[in-house]
Formats: structure tokens, sequence, C-alpha cells
């Protein structure tokens, strides 16, 4: 067993309010997200709108707020109005981002329809690679005009009298990628996100606008990017994207781990980016954060370029499928910690993707919908991820990388919810060998017991779940946290992820 890890909970350690669309999600045309995805009217649980409802039961289980659409690199060359209208008279298209054939069978008016069928809010992208303003403003009163105009007159004529109220929307999709279809210099993209946010806001002016950061932290560009792109849209914008994918290709674990403080110090450093741009310009305004791209995404990269090559031009290949394990829990489940750290300017994020593209959310076209390992950290944040985000002031024994030097075997985070007198405590305990004792000083909440101490581990950090296996990795209530005299103490079992519920007893 290691030397204990200790914490501190206590409500003057608040960090900020948790905005519920921190647990929000992606769905792009992109692989089977959409066709065998969410959408497959042949399926044996199809609704009358031909969704998928094994999948959308599996959605409202994780309580998803929001969720990004139709891309990601898609984005980059669609023409938003191929997907509305009669299902007939939409036209195929070559979707150059992912090298397959778009056959518009989904597209705005549906995504909304299932947005409301799952109970999420949509979280629009606008094409700024081969578009711009023009088909940026016509979406936008398309979506959100009450009436009498060309665009709302063709929505109520598509069978949607009333507007879809879309009230987040993102200025296009790494815009600073070469892979990105119309990619653009800083200078050349501020200058489009301001105007088309500007115009966007004379539509409709309760929106909210996302702008896009740099693709990854990795990028030659970073931080100048985002400055420069702050500079031109400050006015008009709301937030500035940030993405990020981490795999173990190098076979690494403790390393792979420990690729969350990569996260923490991306979160910090775009913080200190729009604060700078804000003092430069003089505004009291401040800009907030959307990390709405973040995952475990490796396992599939090899095959997917293998298999474009091979066959580019099918409709819904089997693309970006990663098959998670135990191990890509673990890192979900820091990076889930990540953000709640950074809840106090993290104001929305998206996991990347929900259903079968780098998802918690498999399916078998035809066939069964199961839970994929990362599926539980994220549904575990989101359920319980609510309230007020405290720092619980981690003291940790560590371990040494290369990459990160002196790694925490404990990553946690706390939220308080006031409200209804619980905390819950996210715990990983990086130690792939040993268990760790952690002692927690809680005298700051008196009369809190602990309700369940729920983990996920495997003896295989290797193991996945799968059509003909969907629970061999599964959370269990049997983890032994109890408190004490004002002090919390439990056993973190060696590479587990830990969700430790409290609440206040009644007569207390
Ligand atoms: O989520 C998969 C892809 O990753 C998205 O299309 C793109 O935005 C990112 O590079």
């Amino acid at each position: 067993m290691s030397s204990s890890a200790r914490i501190t909970l206590a409500p003057e350690r608040a960090i900020g309010t948790v905005d519920p669309r921190l647990f929000g999600s992606f769905i792009e045309h992109l692989g089977r997200a959409i066709y065998g995805g969410i959408y497959e009217p042949d399926h044996a649980t199809a609704t009358p709108q031909g969704f998928r409802q094994d999948v959308l039961d599996l959605v409202r289980e994780i309580d998803v707020p929001i969720v990004r659409y139709p891309g990601g690199n898609f984005v980059s060359g669609y023409d938003w109005e191929d997907g509305v209208g009669p299902r007939d008279q939409r036209p195929r298209r070559l979707d150059l981002a992912w090298k397959t054939l778009e056959p518009n069978l989904v597209g705005t008016d549906d995504f909304i329809d299932w947005c409301r069928a799952a109970n999420s809010a949509p979280m629009l992208a606008v094409n700024l690679g081969t578009r711009g303003i023009d088909a940026a403003r016509n979406l936008l009163e398309y979506c959100n005009f009450p009436g009498g105009t060309l665009w709302s007159d063709k929505r109520k004529a598509n069978g949607y009298a009333n507007p879809h109220g879309v009230k987040v929307w993102c200025l296009g999709n790494e815009m600073d990628g070469p892979w990105q279809i119309g990619a653009k210099t800083a200078d050349e993209y501020g200058r489009l996100a301001h105007e088309t946010a500007k115009v966007m806001k004379w539509v409709d002016p309760s929106i909210e606008l996302v702008a896009c950061g740099s693709s990854n932290r990795s990028m030659k560009s970073y931080a100048a990017w985002e400055a420069t792109v702050l500079e031109h849209t400050y006015t008009h914008v709301d937030y500035l994207s940030l993405h990020t994918y981490y795999g173990n290709l190098a076979e690494d674990t403790p390393n792979f781990l420990a690729k969350s403080i990569d996260m923490d110090r991306f979160i910090s450093e775009v913080v200190s980016i729009c604060d700078y741009v804000g003092s430069k310009l003089r505004s009291k305004k401040r800009i907030d954060l959307s990390f709405d791209e973040w995952n475990v995404w490796f396992h599939s990269r090899a095959a997917d370029r293998e298999r474009t090559e091979r066959t580019p031009w099918e409709i819904a290949p089997p693309l970006l499928e990663d098959i998670y394990t135990m191990e890509d829990a673990l890192l979900v489940g820091a990076m889930v910690i990540t953000l709640l750290r950074h809840a106090d300017r993290v104001k929305m994020a998206c996991m990347a993707q929900l259903v079968n593209v780098i998802a918690p959310i498999m399916t078998e076209t035809g066939g069964a919908a199961w839970r994929q390992t990362i599926f539980y950290p994220y549904l575990h944040g989101s359920r319980y991820g609510r309230g007020v985000a405290l720092d619980v002031g981690v003291e940790s024994p560590t371990y040494d990388d290369a990459t990160f030097d002196a790694v925490p075997y404990l990553e946690a985070v706390a939220t308080w919810d006031e409200a209804n007198a619980s905390i819950t405590l996210f715990a990983v305990n990086r130690d792939l060998e040993s268990a760790l004792p952690l002692e927690g000083d809680l005298r700051a909440f008196p009369g809190y017991v602990v309700v369940e101490h729920t983990t996920l581990t495997h003896s295989d950090l290797k193991a996945t779940n799968s059509a003909a296996h969907p629970d061999n990795v599964t959370p269990r209530a049997n983890g032994d946290a109890q408190v004490s005299d004002g002090e919390l103490t439990a056993i973190l079992p060696p590479a587990s992820w830990n969700v430790i519920r409290l609440a206040r007893k009644q007569n207390t």
C-alpha cells in the first residue's frame, strides 16, 4: 500500500459554480455517429422519426445537457440547406473532410428533434471553411427567427412552426488546422469570425458565440493564434474553444494517465491569454472557455487511414471506432476532474463524441447498443458534478515521469450541492500496483455521512466492453469510504476511478 494522500473539504475552497453544460457532447456527420448511431429507421427500437430509442435511453441516462453538431471537420464543407426539407429531395454530397458520401438523411431540423427527444440542447456550428457570413446568418434566421421572412418561412413550411431557439453557436471548427477545408491564418479567421459574429448577433442578440481556439496545444501557432483571434473578435464572442485528444501509443501507462496535467496547463494558459487580450483592450468583458472536443483517441487512427485510402466515398463506414479500455476510463476520469477544477472559467465542454465515433456509447447497426468503459466517468461527472466545485487541496505521494516530473497518484476534486446538502468527491488513483489510503478533513461539513462509494476497476487495464460482454468493466458500489469525527477515510483501489457521495444526515 502507498503512503496516504490527504484532502480538505471546505466551503471556502469553492472554485466556482459548475455550469451543467460542462458535461456536453458532440455528434458529427462522421462514420456511424449519425447513420447507425442516433438514426436508424429500420432498427427494432426506432422511433416514428427514425431515431434509435436504445441510444436515446443511454444518452438520457448520462443526462447530456448540450450536444454540438454537425462538426467537426465536416462542417467546414457543409451546405446546411442540403439537410432540410423533404428527405427524398435532399442531395448526396462528397464529404471531403472524411472522404465519405453524405446522404443528408439527417440535417438541422432532424437533429433538433433528436435533441428534444434526448433532453439535450443543441449547439450548432456554422461553416466558416467554404462559406461565411451569408450562410451563417441564413441558418440562424432559419432556426431562430419567428416567421415572415424567407428562411423562417422555409422552416415553417418544413413543419416547424415554432423557432428552434438555438442559443449556442460555434464560429467554424479548427480553422488553424491544415487538414481543415478552408483553413485560415489567425488574421483571416479572426476578421471573418468577427464579422460573422456581429451579423449573427444582429439577427438574434440573445445567442452565445464560440470562436475557434487552436486545434490543440501542440499547434505551432498555439497561443499567438488565440491572442490574434481574440483581438479581432473580443467584442462579439463569448467563449473561446479548446480541443484535445490523448493516446497511449507508446504503451507507457503511467505517462498516459498523467496527460490530464497537459489539459490542466492548456486551460490555465488559455485563461491567461483571454485575460491578457481583455486587459489589452481595456475591456470589462470576460471571455470564458468552451472545451468543445476532448477525449482519448488513438486506437482506430491507423486502421482509419488505411480504410479511407482503400475505399473512399462509402456511406457511414465504421470510422474512429475506438474500443475503450479500463485505463482509458481512468484518464477520462482525470479529465473530468480537470474540467471541474476549472469550473470558474470552463463553462461548456463536449466529450467528443457521443455515439460510435470515439464515443462512450457503441452500437451495432441493426443490433445492440452498449456502454464503453469511458461511459462511466462521464456519466458520474454529469450526474453528480453539480453545484459548486471545491478545490480539495490534494497532498499526495508522487511518481516520476519524464514529461510531467512529479505526478501525484491522487487526482481529485469535489462538488458541493448546497441546496440538496450533498457532496461528491471524484478521485483517480494513478498507482497501478497499490491501493492509496485517503484521508480527508471534513470538519467544515458537520453531519455529512457517506451515502455510497462507487469504484471502477479491473484486474486487466486493457479490459473492454463489447456487445457480447457489455458489463465486463462496470462500476460497483463496493468502496469502503466512511466518516468518523469529521475525518473521511477510504482506500482507493489500485488504478481506480472513485465516486464518493456524501449527504448531510436529516437530523443535524
Ligand atoms: O472529433 C473528431 C475530429 O477531431 C473533429 O472532426 C475535429 O474537429 C477534430 O480534429
